[in-house]
This record gives structure tokens, C-alpha cells and sequence, in this order.
């Protein structure tokens, strides 16, 4: 259990026990300055406002009921009835001590659930681009913080290989093999191979009706079609899956379900809605209303399923695919990363799939949304000639700029390479800037500020880890220099201490609202609390107290390890130096 769950548990006893509304809680949060100690409990306030009694009155009494020996050393009622509360030394060192001989740095859920993560998911027609970026790292971030909280995490990666592009990309596909040249080359640049079968299929007669054509036998299963498309799509996954290793991302083979998986069953969903009543035919198409997503004129939302040219819609897949999700792999929680344009696709996808009964009553359905990607000018990133920026060469850039940076900071490294410095660096920078962000808000893509060692970054964060490492090589040099029992004396020390004990709480509150910014700010604030400490507190000091040492040791032990674990949940590498 945390602290602040523990006096949360403690205080809300205390209310009960003298007759306080407990349902209103204590109202913990940690103390705004230190003279108020580490925690203030708020609840008599709003306890004395429902009773009408007087505030200090019930914070005394609340205090007095409560079991806080040998947790709290002091407490004291301010202001109009805030109490705050000094935690005891001794209680901080041992619940350290057993973080410190524990082989996980936070227990794990009480509740283990299955849950299903939809993220990355690009377009196969075109090669990912920074729009991209989002989903897959955000997603992959929430994905490693569930799975490290103990959870069943399936990762799905809902590839968009199916629809009318196709049929112009085999098309394209067809002429360049027709004239000799081998696929691999052919698709080389999938960019350019989108933008000429386009060009194509905007100026040429016969080639735009043969596109539509061989959308049509695809999705007949004609072997011919099916064995070009397969080609296309084998190139165009690989594309994304050099950048999901470049990008250090843990999405594997094994977890893309593409759109076209869902095509089999497309019918039989639709014939469900229409059974149902839920879906009907409208101007020669299919179509499911939902009286509950009205508009403000009480028009009922009108989603299309089937096309009148009896095409099915991206929506007709994503029912499908809930379906599958629910009712084949069980899942109990569903999470969508999905940019914020897509809000209104998914609470109607949502509401036909619960109305129409394609998933389990009782799974949670989550969309949760991003904002865009902005250049300097404020407007969403593009490269200088208008067009979208390719992943694959951003992140090229990233680790350029960063080997840069890496060699004018250290040009001495003794083991690691640089080259593997300034991979970690520059993708962890890119990566970091991003989840630092409030997911929902749009934020502008800054190279300066990200490869920054000041403030909140990734190399600042891998350089607070760095001297830790730099640290145990020198305590290894002298005799008896290791970790053992914490002492908290100084405040540099207590500053770290209470941050290192809240990293658990920190990883819950992930888990349950899919901000990872929530866990690059604790993790800055800890390197932050480590630097003061390093700063103020001696460790390998000559002469220094050896028990003194061994506390500190260990909390630096602790403080990396902290650091170490964080980063890696966020998909960022460390290193021993930089
Ligand atoms: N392929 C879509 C796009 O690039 C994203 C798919 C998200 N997942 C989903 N189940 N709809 O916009």
C-alpha cells in the first residue's frame, strides 16, 4: 500500500469512527511547502460544511481518533481546519528498505484484467508519416505500463490494408512488374508509389476503371488481384515494422489483425443490424440510426454500412472488429488510441456496437483521443514543400542531431559506443516530447527544446541516470562502499523518498487514464529531486560516516532503478554514460 492509501485508509477510519460523513474522505494531498509537513488532509472542511459544525473543531477530533502511531511524528491543525502531518523518519526509511529488497517496484493490480490495446494501426497505401507517431508511441506506453501493473495486455494493431486505394495501387503494381522491375525497387519509395498510381488514376481512362475493377475482384478473393495486393501489403508492413523497431516499439508480427481480417464477416454484421431494426436501407445504401447520438434538432446519427455500390465503410469494420474483441478474445476493457478527428466515428461505433449487442454488456469502451502534431508556424507538421513528413526520416534526423549533441558534451566515453548514445538519445527525445505533452492538446514539434539537457526531457532524464551509474563505478573502487538500511536525516533525502514511494500510484493513475505526461512529470520531478539530493548530500565523500553512505547508496540505488524502470514503461533506453 502507498502512504498516502495508508493514511487515506487511517483518516477515513477516524471519520467514521466519530461520526463524520467518511464518504467525504480526508482529502489528502501532499503538503504545498515543507514547513506544512509531506501531507495535508483537507476533509474536515467540506466534513464541518455538510455537518454545519465548526471545521477545526472536527479536524481535532478526527486526529485524535486516528491510528497514526509510528507513521505520522507529528500533526497539526492550521489555517481553518487543515491538518497536516509530519511523517515519521523511521516509517519512511523501512517502507524504503522494502522497496529496495523488493523485486518489483509496485505491487501489482488487485484486479488483473484482459485488456485490448488498438494502436499504431496506419494506413498500409501510404508509408507512416508523423501522423503516425502519436498513436504508436502513446499506445505503446500505456501498453507497458498495464502489462507491468500485472494485466493481460493484447495489443492489436488494426492495419488499414483494405478499401477502394487498392485497387489503383495493384493496378500501378501490375504496369511496374509488367515492365520488368522488382517489386522491392518498384515500392521502394511507397510515397512516390502512391502519388504516380494516383496520378494514373486521375488522368488515365482505362487505367482508373481497371482500379475499380480489381477493388472489385480483391474483394471477390480473384487469385490474380489478391496475389499483387499480397505483395503490396508484405513491402508496406515491413516499412512499418523497421520503424516500429527503430522506435523501439514492442509491437510485434504476431499482433497485426488488418482491416481486411474483418472482410469475411462484414455481411453477417450487417444483416445483424438490419435484423435488428438498427439499420435500413436509405437511398440504395445501408444505413444504422442512433435516436441516441441526435443532433441538437433531434436528428438521430445516421452511420453508413454498406454503400449503395454494396461496398462496406470503415465503421462497418470497426463493428466487426469490437465484435471479435469482445465476444472471441474476451476482452473486459478496450482502449483505442486514435487521433481526436476520429471522436465522432468511434462513440457511434461504440453505440451501434452496444445497442446492436456485438460485445459484452459489461466491457469498457475507450477512445482515447490526441491532438495534431504542429510545425514552428503552428500548423500541422509538414516538410518545407508542403508535403507529410516520412517517420522513417525523422527519426533519422532525431539520432543525426543527437550524435551531434552527444559528441561536443562527452567525447571521452569509456564503454558504450557512440553511435548506440546517440540512437538512445535522439529517439528517446522524440518519443519524450511527445508523451510529455498532455495527450488531448495539439503541441508544436521542437527540435531545441527537445534535445535540450535542461528541463523536461529525455536527455535530461538519461543524464540523471547516467550519474547514478557514474556514481556506482566510483563507490565500486572503494572497499565497502554498498547500499544497506536508509536513514532519512536531511530533506534532500525526505524530497526523494516521498517521490520514490509514489511511483506505484503514479503507474495506477496511467493505467486508468491512458496520460503518460502524468509519468514523464513524476519522472522529472524525481531526477529533479535527485539532482538536489546528489547535490546536497555526500556519498563517496572521504571520511563520511559509513552507515550514512549506505543509506545513501541505496537511495540512489533505488532512484535510478526508479529512473531506469520509468523510462523503459515510456519505451525509452538508458545508458551508463553519455
Ligand atoms: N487506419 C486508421 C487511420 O490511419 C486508424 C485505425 C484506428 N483503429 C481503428 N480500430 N479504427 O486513420
Amino acid at each position: 500500500m502507498s502512504v498516502r492509501a495508508l493514511l487515506d485508509q487511517r483518516l477515513r477510519l477516524a471519520m467514521r469512527d466519530c461520526g463524520l460523513p467518511a464518504h467525504l474522505g480526508p482529502q489528502l494531498a501532499r503538503a504545498s511547502r515543507p514547513e506544512f509537513g509531506d501531507f495535508q488532509a483537507n476533509g474536515a472542511l467540506a466534513a464541518a460544511k455538510a455537518m454545519k459544525a465548526k471545521p477545526r473543531e472536527l479536524a481535532e477530533r478526527m486526529l485524535a481518533a486516528a491510528q497514526l502511531d509510528g507513521i505520522v511524528a507529528r500533526a497539526e491543525i492550521a489555517g481553518p481546519g487543515f491538518i497536516n502531518l509530519h511523517l515519521a523518519d523511521d516509517f519512511l526509511a523501512r517502507l524504503l528498505d522494502d522497496l529496495g529488497h523488493a523485486r518489483r517496484l509496485c505491487p501489482p493490480a488487485e484486479r488483473p484484467q484482459r485488456i485490448l490495446v488498438d494502436y499504431s494501426s496506419p494506413n498500409l497505401a501510404k508509408e507512416m508519416h508523423v501522423g503516425h507517431l502519436r498513436s504508436t508511441i502513446i499506445g505503446d506506453a500505456v501498453v507497458r505500463v498495464l502489462e507491468y501493473l500485472g494485466h493481460e495486455v493484447i495489443r492489436q494493431n488494426h492495419m488499414g490494408d483494405w478499401g477502394t486505394q487498392f485497387g489503383m495501387l495493384i493496378a500501378e503494381l501490375e504496369d511496374h512488374l509488367g515492365a520488368g522491375e522488382a517489386p522491392d525497387l518498384a515500392l521502394a519509395d511507397l510515397e512516390q508509389f502512391y502519388q504516380s498510381a494516383k496520378a494514373h488514376f486521375d488522368l488515365d481512362v482505362e487505367f482508373a476503371s481497371r482500379a475499380r475493377h480489381y477493388v472489385v475482384r480483391l474483394q471477390a478473393g480473384d487469385p490474380h488481384c489478391r496475389a499483387l495486393w499480397q505483395r503490396f501489403i508484405d513491402i508496406s508492413v515491413a516499412h512499418s515494422e523497421a520503424i516500429y523497431r527503430q522506435l523501439n516499439v514492442s509491437l510485434t508480427h504476431a499482433d497485426i489483425r488488418p482491416e481486411s481480417a474483418y472482410n469475411p464477416v462484414l455481411e453477417e454484421i450487417v444483416a445483424l443490424l438490419v435484423d435488428q431494426g438498427i439499420a435500413r436501407e436509405d437511398q440504395g445504401a445501408l444505413v444504422a440510426f442512433l435516436p441516441e447520438l441526435a443532433d441538437q434538432h433531434g436528428k438521430p446519427a445516421a452511420v453508413i454500412v454498406r454503400k449503395s455500390d454494396g461496398g462496406y465503410l470503415y465503421a462497418t469494420t470497426d463493428l466487426a472488429a469490437l465484435r471479435y474483441r469482445s465476444l472471441v478474445l474476451g476482452a473486459e476493457r478496450i482502449l483505442y488510441f486514435i487521433d481526436a478527428r476520429q471522436s465522432l466515428h468511434m462513440k457511434q461505433v461504440f453505440a451501434l456496437a452496444r445497442k446492436a449487442g456485438l460485445v459484452d454488456p459489461a466491457v469498457a469502451l475507450e477512445h482515447h483521443a490526441f491532438g495534431t502534431m504542429l510545425g514552428p508556424d503552428g500548423k500541422p507538421f509538414k516538410t518545407r514543400a508542403g508535403g507529410t513528413v516520412k517517420l522513417a526520416e525523422l527519426l533519422d534526423e532525431a539520432v543525426a542531431r543527437a550524435a551531434q549533441l552527444v559528441a561536443a558534451k562527452n567525447p571521452e566515453l569509456m564503454e558504450t559506443s557512440p553511435e548506440e548514445i546517440a540512437r538512445k538519445v535522439g529517439i528517446g527525445a522524440v518519443k519524450y516530447a511527445d508523451l510529455s505533452k498532455t495527450r488531448t492538446h495539439d503541441y508544436v514539434f521542437d527540435w531545441e527544446a527537445m534535445l535540450s539537457f535542461d528541463g523536461n526531457t529525455a536527455p535530461y532524464l538519461q543524464y540523471a541516470y547516467t550519474r547514478t551509474q557514474s556514481l556506482f563505478r566510483r563507490a565500486a573502487a572503494i572497499p565497502g562502499a554498498a547500499p544497506g538500511p536508509v536513514r532519512i536525516t536531511e530533506d534532500a533525502e525526505r524530497g526523494c523518498a516521498l517521490l520514490l514511494l509514489e511511483f506505484g500510484e503514479i503507474l495506477r493513475q496511467v493505467a486508468d487514464d491512458a496520460y503518460p505526461h502524468v509519468l514523464c512529470n513524476y519522472l522529472y520531478d524525481l531526477a529533479s529531486a535527485f539532482t538536489g539530493f546528489y547535490q546536497q548530500c555526500p556519498v563517496l565523500k572521504d571520511g563520511i560516516d559509513p552507515g550514512v553512505r549506505a543509506s545513501r547508496l541505496a537511495l540512489c540505488q533505488l532512484a535510478a532503478r526508479t529512473l531506469a524502470t520509468g523510462l523503459d514503461l515510456l519505451g525509452i533506453e538508458v545508458m551508463a554514460e553519455m
